[in-house]
């Protein structure tokens, strides 16, 4: 028996329970994990609330992507991965079919890769979400450069913050967007080129002052909705604005339509198109693994919270005070 987090109604962070249930043995292409870490993500909170990218097919409900443990049992037909390992498990499955918010959980072995001996738990929980998400827009997709510019909102997520690592490491510069200035100083601290204070400022001029006129090749845009035109005043013409999130939760126009049909680039984007391809996702973990190596990339955890608090850890999830990862810690 494991206490796993289920919902057996959607709503706010009160409906999440702490549950005793039998895990059972791995099937065929699965593992079985002690989990030692979660790191809460956006797209739980959301799917909590039956308002993330796919419905809650069926109630109870188990939730959760990511997490950081040991392997304890193997299913059939599974090569590489065998009991101790210790492992890292990122997004590459439906929340409809697997949940990590539990003591053991039971996930695809395609969604787990190797934790390297020098990264705890806690970071190890922490890191692979956001770097995996950027790396596949930025890098594999939007073939970032150096000397490129790239524009991120929602900054002090943890996606924001290795979106800015990873522009730093790649020799681009990084400029953050937060609503608030109180997280301005810590941006610049994190590494952002430039800060932009979209409650305050003007967005698209503070762009074009810093691109020299010419907007941006990179937008990766984790809030959406009507903004999304602004963002399209603010990249280059040959740049390309990543919708990846919808923080804001209004409905996103067209914004292409709204500028009178220039040429535009903007795509929709999520990190399945890494984590449910293998060589991609082989590649962005070389990638991540090699920048962890060299501390060009280090996980930014705000705050950690343990098994029993995971209603608190939701609400402060959404409160939005956070700067990078909150981590739920599982005590043995
Ligand atoms: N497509 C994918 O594959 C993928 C993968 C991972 C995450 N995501 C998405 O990426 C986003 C960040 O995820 P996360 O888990 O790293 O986030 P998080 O830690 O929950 O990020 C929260 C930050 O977003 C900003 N924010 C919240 N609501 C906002 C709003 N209405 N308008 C503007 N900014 C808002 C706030 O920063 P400020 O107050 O500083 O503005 C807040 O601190 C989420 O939308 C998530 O769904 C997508």
């Amino acid at each position: 028996m494991a206490r796993t987090v289920r919902f057996h109604e959607t709503g706010d962070p009160h409906v999440l329970r702490l549950e005793e249930l039998e895990v059972g043995e791995p099937g065929p292409g699965e593992v079985r994990i002690r989990v030692e870490a979660i790191g809460l993500n956006r797209a739980e909170a959301m799917f909590r609330r039956d308002r993330y990218i796919e419905p809650v097919k069926r109630l109870p409900a188990r939730l959760g992507y990511e997490a950081a443990g040991v392997i304890e049992a193997v299913g059939a037909g599974v090569t590489g991965l065998s009991p101790a390992q210790r492992v890292s498990v990122v997004p590459a499955f439906s929340q409809n079919d697997y949940g990590v918010y539990a003591e053991q959980a039971i996930v695809p072995a395609a969604a787990v890769v190797r934790r390297p001996d020098n990264v705890d738990a806690v970071s190890g929980a922490a890191f692979w979400m956001p770097f995996v998400t950027v790396y596949g827009a930025l890098v594999e997709i939007g073939g970032m450069r150096a000397g490129d510019t790239v524009v991120l909102n929602a900054a002090s997520s943890s996606v924001g913050l290795a979106a800015i690592q990873t522009a730093n490491r790649l020799g681009a510069i990084p400029i953050a967007v937060t609503r608030t200035a109180a997280k301005k100083e810590r941006l610049h601290k994190e590494g952002a080129a430039a800060v932009i204070v979209s409650d305050e400022e003007d967005v698209v001029a503070c762009v074009r002052g810093l691109t020299g006129g010419r907007g941006a090749d990179h937008v990766l845009d984790a809030v959406a909705g009507p903004g999304v035109t602004d963002l399209a005043r603010a990249v280059a013409p040959d740049g390309t604005i990543f919708l990846y999130g919808a923080l804001s939760g209004r409905p996103t126009p067209h914004p292409g339509m709204e500028l009178g049909m220039p040429a535009l680039n903007v795509r929709t984007y999520t990190l399945f198109e890494v984590t449910r391809d293998p060589r991609r996702l082989r590649r962005a973990e070389a990638f991540v693994a090699s920048g962890l190596e060299t501390g060009a990339f280090r996980p930014v955890v705000d705050r950690t919270f343990e098994l029993e608090e995971i209603v608190r850890a939701h609400e402060y999830l959404e409160s939005n005070a956070q700067i990078g990862k909150i981590v739920v810690t599982v005590p043995r």
